[in-house]
């Protein structure tokens, strides 16, 4: 079986953390964010090359710290995340047959979670790992409650995600066309009419968005060595 090439996007501001460095460059219980999605990409045995999105001016030191992890490239990324995967997918090898797509920012995704979307992939054309959703839903306008959500049918998604680099690059090439962005790249392929499924998540893969999920996040490893 050939290995799938893993893209890694790092390249966002961070801007709701608020910090002066990029979100992915900050230190997480004592290394850097990139650094432990990285890791736990290459640690799942079906992965072969990791390419990463760099904020822009900060590729050097995105090199420095991806390189030595066995990261295969490093390219600048875009003003959107949507611009960072395009950017990304004109790195991946046009032979390459599986795409994954990573969030930095989910930094404590584990290496098996990689390993189950792509053991799910087979006969579909994207899978994303899901949790389901505990509290009620309710959707609201202003401060009036319109209705409430049957959760059953609700789930939050995750990444890694992973998709047959086919339907991920016609679908996010057909969605720059039209002028589509999505916050991630399942809504890309399930917007242009792809087969998309869902796999178990992880609790543990937060994702790191403001001060207060990188301070869980810092407390989440504390208690992950003390297990
Ligand atoms: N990302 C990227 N290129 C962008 C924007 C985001 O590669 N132009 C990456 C981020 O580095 C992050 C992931 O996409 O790992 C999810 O984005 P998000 O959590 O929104 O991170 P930021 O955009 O950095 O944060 P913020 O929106 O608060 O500025
Ligand atoms: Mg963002």
């Amino acid at each position: 079986m050939r290995k799938a090439v893993v893209i890694v996007l790092a390249a966002g501001a961070g801007e709701r953390l608020g910090r002066d460095v990029p979100k992915a460059l900050l230190p997480l219980g004592g290394r850097p964010i990139l650094a432990r999605a990285v890791s736990a990409a290459i640690g799942c045995p079906a992965v072969g090359l990791v390419v990463v999105t760099a904020p822009p001016g900060s590729e050097d030191l995105a090199h420095a710290i991806v390189e030595p992890l066995g990261a295969h490239a490093v390219v600048t990324g875009g003003a959107t995340r949507h611009a960072s995967v395009s950017a990304a997918l004109a790195a991946v090898p046009d032979e390459a047959p599986i795409v994954v797509c990573h969030d930095a920012a989910r930094a404590l995704a584990s290496p098996r979670l990689f390993g189950a979307v792509l053991d799910a992939l087979p006969g579909w054309d994207g899978v994303v790992p899901v949790l389901a959703v505990s509290d009620t839903v309710k959707r609201v306008r202003g401060e009036t409650v319109v209705r409430t959500e049957p959760r059953e049918e609700l789930v939050l998604a995750q990444t890694p995600q992973a998709f047959t680099a086919a339907a991920l690059r016609d679908a996010h090439a057909r969605a720059r066309g039209s002028g589509m962005e999505f916050t991630d790249d399942a809504a890309a392929l399930e917007w242009a009419g792809y087969r998309v499924r869902v796999v178990p998540g992880e609790v543990g893969n937060l994702k790191i968005t403001t001060a207060e999920d990188l301070e869980r996040a810092e407390r989440m490893l504390v208690e992950a060595t003390r297990a």
